[in-house]
């Protein structure tokens, strides 16, 4: 099949490439290398360095001609988001419109759309949280998430074009950055192997911090194969419904890279503590159990077993 992947430079939409070909597909990527990096390019993928707000992207896709799209650009940063709304909305926004209108305008059979399910349902109730949840989103990134989410729905119900959204948890793996949802895992292996303390953030009740779900970017990119073919119009959490406190994790990154790092200095076993910012949502955790019983998927890899192999990676970087 033949796949057009935006954002396939990045840290999740490149394993998400990766997998796909090792299936066996076809894979186009574009991706203007914002964030993205070159080295994370899969060599048997078609790359174009291309803006999804271009008008180029027509060109792209007369001469490519994707069945599926599978959508992972965007402007990743929640406070990024806060500082400039109007950049956030240009690309996760405007970005997604114009990918949508040339996807409209050819042979596409079904766009996969990569929103937050850490981010669009706020400071939910529901704890583990359901798809049924009304999404509110607090930040222009969760918004642009939301909004999204309707934009497909429109499409579909406009011109036949099928979706699936996919609401990840946080995830961290291989390639991962320290500015994205789960930059957490990658903060702290940074400042082990550099030698800096880290600081656990808490809260005035909570001193183990805000808790969050980590799926290891091996699951997510299974999941993103299972919705080339099912999941059609809908929208699935995709997590792990572990919530991991932020000191619970740093304690597990810690007893990974203990074993790893050689002279890590033994005062890193406590880190530094400091008042979580304003905003931080205190908790998020994902029920996945419709990914379960329409997508068919579980997640495999336990967080110890996740870290172990990111930091393997970080240390042959
Ligand atoms: N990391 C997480 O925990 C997490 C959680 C939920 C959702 N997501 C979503 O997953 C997707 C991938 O995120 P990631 O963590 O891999 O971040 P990333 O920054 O590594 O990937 C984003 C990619 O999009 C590219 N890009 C940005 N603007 C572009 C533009 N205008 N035109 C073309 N390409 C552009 C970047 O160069 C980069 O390669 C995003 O949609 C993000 O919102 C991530």
């Amino acid at each position: 099949m033949k796949i057009l992947v935006t954002g396939g430079a990045g840290f999740i939409g490149s394993n998400v490439v990766d997998a796909y070909v090792g299936a066996g597909h076809d894979v186009v990527v574009v991706d203007n290398l914002f964030s993205g990096k070159r080295e994370n390019l899969n060599p048997k993928a078609k790359f174009y360095e291309a803006d999804i707000r271009s008008k180029e992207l027509a060109d792209i896709f007369k001469a490519e001609r994707p069945e599926v799209v599978n959508h992972h650009a965007a402007q990743i940063s929640v406070p990024a988001s806060v500082t400039d709304p109007v950049f956030d909305a240009e690309v996760n926004v405007i970005g997604l419109l114009n990918l949508m209108e040339v996807a409209r305008r050819s042979e596409v059979r079904k766009v996969i759309f990569i929103s937050s399910g850490g981010a669009i349902y706020g400071e939910a109730e529901e704890y583990p949280t359901t798809e049924a949840y009304p999404p509110q989103p607090l930040s222009p990134y969760a918004i642009a998430k939301a909004v999204s989410e309707n934009y497909l729905s429109f499409y579909s119900r406009q011109y036949g074009l099928d979706y699936t959204v996919l609401r990840y948890a946080n995830v961290y793996g291989p390639r991962q950055i320290p500015h994205g949802e789960a930059g957490v895992v990658a903060i702290f292996m940074d400042n082990f192997l550099n030698g800096t303390p880290s600081t656990v953030y808490h809260f005035e009740d909570e001193p183990r911090g805000m808790t969050r779900d980590y799926c290891f970017v091996g699951d997510i990119a299974r999941a993103n194969l299972l919705a080339l073919e099912k999941g059609s119009g809908t929208a699935f959490n995709i997590g792990t419904t572990v919530a991991t406190h932020t000191l619970d994790l740093y304690n597990a990154v810690y007893a990974a890279a203990r074993e790893r790092i050689e002279g890590l200095n033994p005062e890193f076993e406590v880190p530094k503590t400091g008042v979580a910012r304003a905003g931080d949502l205190t908790k998020s955790a994902l029920n996945a159990q419709r990914a379960r019983d329409q997508l068919g998927w579980a997640p495999e890899v336990d967080l110890e077993t996740g870290i172990k192999k990111t930091l393997e990676w970080r240390i042959n970087k």
